[in-house]
């Protein structure tokens, strides 16, 4: 079974879907991550995001130690949400993900275009979202628990700009695929969204 969940920055997927997996006892990806890693690699060198080339370059990330909390930072996710949008990056990152997806015990895959790109055979489908001004708080309370010092207008001005970076690239843009449910976790604390994402899996698998 293949479990994907899709949302904008700080929606709660990543909980949700870590959530799911551990219900389901199958393994996670977190696809941002690998966005963040060519990020941070490309940011480590002193490369240059506007360039593809260069980018391309980055895509070769083994040094990144995936526990490093940088990779969790702003300007990791700002350059990462940049640099995904050239074909050459996405390209280069499909097959990790896609043979992820296909292992034979199944798994749950979170990221912006797991359902309409990578695996659009997914049994389950999520869309997660939340209200931007939500959202924000949500990254802040992260970020200061990580021991990253940022304020909330510009976390919120940083998710806008990358909510519309998302959404309007050429290349497998943010969207909620048409057999995807959605689920609004602006008003739900996170143990109330995650029994929601495991009702509606559920429902999809046909046992709701
Ligand atoms: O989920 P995140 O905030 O860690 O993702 C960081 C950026 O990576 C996001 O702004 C866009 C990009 N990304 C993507 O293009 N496709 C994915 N499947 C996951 C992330």
């Amino acid at each position: 079974m293949i479990i994907a969940v899709d949302g904008p920055a700080a929606s709660g997927k990543g909980t949700i879907a870590k959530a799911l997996a551990a219900h389901y006892q199958l393994p996670h990806l977190d696809t941002g991550l690998l966005y963040r890693a060519v990020a941070l690699n490309l940011l480590r060198w002193g490369g240059d995001p506007s360039d593809e080339k260069e980018a391309l370059a980055a895509c070769d990330f083994s040094q990144i130690d995936f526990d490093d909390p940088e990779l969790k930072s702003e300007a990791a996710g700002g350059v990462a949400s940049r640099i995904s949008v050239y074909p050459l990056v996405r390209a280069a990152l499909i097959k990790r993900q896609r043979d992820f997806a296909e292992q034979p015990s199944g798994a749950v895959l979170d990221g912006r275009d797991i359902g309409t790109v990578i695996a659009p055979q997914a049994e389950a489908k999520l869309f997660v979202t939340a209200k931007a001004d939500v959202r924000a708080r949500r990254r802040h309370a992260e970020l200061t628990k990580l021991g990253l010092q940022t304020h909330l207008e510009d976390v919120l001005l940083d998710i806008q700009a990358r909510d519309e970076r998302d959404r309007t690239r050429d290349m497998a843009p943010l969207q909620q695929a048409e057999d995807a449910d959605l689920l609004d976790t602006s008003e739900m604390a996170i143990d109330a969204a995650v029994q929601r994402a495991i009702a509606l899996v559920e429902a999809r698998l046909g046992r709701g």
